[in-house]
């Protein structure tokens, strides 16, 4: 499906942001492992955290969905049943690198598979970690997808995490359920922490001393109540749209703002750009607070400050659309951010071509992006490679450009955001105002 975008109007009134993808996926699989009955609310209605449950009810859990609610029938750390068929983890990474730790810890093998973008994203960050702990793993030449996995009883380890990537740490804390012992990871650069904190609440036990974090194997989790805050990721589109198109202000009500999460908005205000947060709450150990942002065309008159180290594994999903804001205000540059290259598409490649294809000056560098600024971007054909975040990152780009913009495959923006473009259109004509929300 194409999507034509043109300029317009400044977006107003409140935006629904779905629930928080990360955040879902973790409840839905510690909900199918505690015992008793768990209930999600706000659960992410995205199509990566629908290819969780799906995988999830194929190992016998009972999860039924009424619209943001999931309810959870879990089957207890040693309740999971063999599957009679493959695992499809869709376009998800999430889903197949932390089902793989789980996995590794049953006693019946199965077989992960995914799309064509996730069967070429690397597993071996997960097949290592996972055969030092006992587990038997095999995949397609080049440590591709699919995995066959099978465990049964698993080794503690330390583990050293060579790349920062949460998806791996919670690979292994959740294998280290399984385990004889204390698993401990470490993470030189500190990534998304909810795992750590579903599997608290949930009732494990999880320290964590300075870089290590230690999970204790065999624990009793109990199905619990779980309030999931909105994504911030998928509310940044809105945010950086409503900084860049004049007569904005949109407020985003309920957005997780764990310290682990929140670096975009510190980097936004850091950048000049109006963001607010008020009615700061926490549910479930999740930091939220609604967020409001608005137009100051003065934030659009700086270089953005530049992303390396621990900022860009902080801002690792918000790259894309951070490089579109970059080329409207006085540019950008993004350093240490090599595993774009590896995400739902190289995503240092499709930002580059879809800022030249709308006529920005880029230069693509092996580990990030030079954004130059101050670029009048024109309407272009934008082909996003089924990605969801390039897809809704050049929607946004197309509010600051003359003429039309096609957003190729557009439906993919489904995988973390169902409905983003009624959404964007709805809060283009105003009409998605407080108190009238969906
Ligand atoms: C995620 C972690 C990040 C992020 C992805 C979701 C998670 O990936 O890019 O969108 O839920 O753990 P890595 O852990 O591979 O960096």
């Amino acid at each position: 499906m194409i999507q034509t975008i043109e300029r317009g109007p400044g977006l107003r009134g409140e935006v629904r942001c779905p629930g928080d993808k990360s955040i879902s996926h973790r409840n839905a699989m510690l909900a199918a492992l505690a015992r008793g009955r768990s209930e999600l609310r706000g659960f992410a209605g995205s199509r990566d955290c629908l290819s969780t449950l799906d995988c999830l009810r194929l190992l016998g859990v009972k999860i039924l969905v009424q619209g943001t609610t999931v309810t959870v029938f879990g089957r207890g750390l040693h309740g999971l049943q063999p599957p009679a068929q493959t695992l499809d983890a869709g376009n998800s990474g999430t889903t197949i690198r932390l089902l793989a730790g789980i996995l590794a810890g049953q006693p019946f093998p199965a077989v992960l598979t995914g799309d064509e973008s996730l069967s070429r994203r690397p597993m071996g960050r997960i097949i290592r970690p996972l055969r030092l702990m006992g587990a038997d793993i095999g995949s397609r030449e080049g440590d591709l997808p699919p995995l066959r996995v099978s465990g049964g009883n698993l080794r503690a380890i330390r583990y050293a995490l060579p790349v920062a990537s949460a998806q791996v740490k919670s690979c292994v804390l959740l294998a280290g359920l399984y385990g004889d012992g204390v698993t401990a990871v470490e993470e030189k650069v500190a990534t998304r922490d909810h795992t750590e904190i579903a599997l608290g609440h949930f009732g494990g036990t999880v320290r964590r001393h300075g870089h290590w974090v230690e999970v204790d194997p065999g624990p009793r989790l109990q199905g619990r109540e779980v309030d999931i805050p909105g994504d911030l990721s998928g509310a940044a589109f809105f945010i950086v749209a409503a900084a860049l198109v004049p007569g904005s202000e949109i407020l985003l009500p309920g957005i997780g703002l764990n310290p682990s999460r929140r670096a975009l908005v510190d980097y936004l205000r850091s950048a000049g750009v109006r963001v607010t947060v008020e009615n700061e709450s926490k549910g479930a150990g999740e930091p939220r607070g609604d967020l409001r942002a608005s137009y100051d065309r003065a934030a659009l008159e700086q270089p953005l400050p530049r992303i390396e180290g621990a900022a860009a594994a902080a801002l690792i999903d918000e790259i894309p659309i951070l490089a579109v804001l970059g080329s409207q205000a006085g540019g950008l540059e993004i350093r240490d951010a090599g595993e774009l290259r590896v995400k739902e598409s190289d995503r240092i490649a499709t930002v580059a071509a879809g800022l030249r294809a709308m006529g920005a000056e880029v230069r693509e560098a092996a580990d990030g992006l030079v954004v130059a600024g101050r670029q009048r971007l024109a309407g272009a054909g934008i082909p996003t490679h089924g990605d969801h975040r390039i897809a809704m990152a050049f929607a946004v780009a197309a509010l600051a450009a003359s003429g039309r913009t096609e957003i190729h495959q557009a439906e993919c923006a489904d995988v973390s955001f169902p409905g983003f473009f009624d959404i964007l259109n709805q809060a283009r004509s105003g009409a998605h105002s407080p108190g009238h929300s969906k």
